[in-house]
């Protein structure tokens, strides 16, 4: 019998799962606080249960449906995108409903590359981005951000080679919680409208901004609809992430190569969760906007804590989503940090190397799962492990 190698795999180049890594390490650590995995506290709006619930005596709710998605999500997804993206879904642009926006990106890429391409990320990245790209056989070009985590259009221009497909923006941003500006945007925008790339455009955390921020979708940018594929999901504004939906908005002329991938990796989503998804966007973004504005006061007592920590850490400011990225003046190995944190001080955040942060020694620190009540606990613990550790 002929063993087989044990590692000889396109997956060999790819990380490990970091959320998975250090869940496993608070699952040593019991009692553990996480400021790791990128979750809210709150669960989906009642109508959803209600609606699941008379689903699942349905027979078609337990056999394959559309591809694409339900017919009755996608127009609602279409009158969402039209009335608060002001993207124009049906005049040369597609939606899909996939498992979360995750798969949504997946099948991004294999739609506009063959492997060898490139694909261009800004520094920080979100580390699943990543992992897709290299999965696909593709290069990733990592450009670095400006000190305030905003993309430098400069540098985006000059990283773009013959084999580049495609640029990525995440705003609202996971890992810094900077919200790209408007100005920033349109230039991307422009630039991949001038080269012939894709703007790849991950908005899951659009409702997610604090103060005077705004989130801004560059698929509704004069003539970018063409070139821009944009994901979005429910995992974060309606308590929806083990649901697995999510959404993206594609130029027509890629629908087979999407529908390629889909019906290849899902075949259709999940059919109990559309269901529940409906009903969840019959509430309306109105459902989140409580939550998000108790994250707002969360973000500043995390961020005026974590400001303490000066001059042996900081944080920039973070308009959005519900991270920030601590830099920490160490020259300690993040990710043994990382361990000590959560074995000596019972307190876990994602080491910066899984986004791409390789200068120095930064951590995202993940608030999403916090309420003001338990806040103080969490980031205490940071703190004083961080102070113990470090000086
Ligand atoms: C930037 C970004 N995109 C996509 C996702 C995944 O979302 P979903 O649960 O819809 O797959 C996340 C989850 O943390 C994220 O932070």
């Amino acid at each position: 019998m002929t063993r087989i190698a044990a590692s000889r795999s396109r997956m060999d180049a790819v990380q490990l799962p970091i959320v998975q890594v250090i869940g496993d390490l608070i699952r040593q650590t019991p009692g553990t606080i996480s400021l790791g995995q990128g979750v809210v506290h709150y669960g989906p709006p009642q109508p959803a249960l209600d609606a699941v619930r008379v689903a699942l005596a349905e027979q078609s709710t337990h056999e394959y449906q559309d591809g694409s998605g339900l017919p009755a999500l996608v127009d609602r997804l279409a009158a969402k995108l039209r009335a608060e993206n002001g993207i124009d879904v049906g005049r040369g642009t597609s939606v899909m409903v996939t498992a979360g926006a995750n798969m949504a990106f997946m099948h991004a890429v294999f739609a506009v590359t063959e492997p060898g391409d490139d694909i261009i990320l800004n520094v920080p990245f979100y580390f699943n981005h990543e992992m897709a790209i290299q999965m696909a056989g593709c290069g990733v070009v990592a450009v670095e951000t400006d000190e305030r985590y905003q993309p430098r259009l400069d540098a985006l221009r000059a990283a773009i080679t013959d084999r580049t497909r495609a640029i990525v923006t995440v705003s609202p941003n996971n890992p810094s919680g900077a919200v790209f500006g408007e100005a920033a945007l349109r230039a991307v925008s422009a630039l991949c409208g001038e080269r012939g790339l894709y703007h790849i455009s991950d908005e899951v955390y659009e409702y997610f901004t604090f103060g005077t921020a705004r989130h801004v979708s560059p698929a509704a940018f004069s003539g970018a609809a063409e070139h821009t594929i944009a994901m979005f999901s429910l995992s974060k504004a309606y308590g929806f992430a083990g649901w697995r939906i999510g959404y993206m908005t594609y130029p027509d002329h890629l629908h087979a190569a999407m529908a390629k991938s889909q019906d290849t990796i899902l075949v259709c989503p999940p059919v109990a969760s559309q269901v529940g998804a409906i009903a969840a966007l019959d509430v309306g973004r109105s459902y989140s906007a409580p939550y998000v504005a108790e994250l707002a006061e969360v973000r500043d007592i995390v961020v005026s804590k974590l400001n303490a920590l000066a001059p042996l850490a900081t944080v920039p400011a973070a308009d959005g989503a519900f991270y920030v990225l601590l830099k920490v003046e160490t020259d300690l190995p993040p990710m043994r940090i990382a361990e000590q944190l959560i074995r000596e001080h019972g307190v876990a955040v994602i080491p910066g190397p899984a986004f791409g942060m390789r200068d120095a020694c930064y951590f995202r620190v993940a608030y999403g799962a916090l309420q003001k009540d338990t806040v103080a606990e969490g980031i205490g613990r940071l703190v004083a492990g961080l102070r113990a550790i470090v000086s």
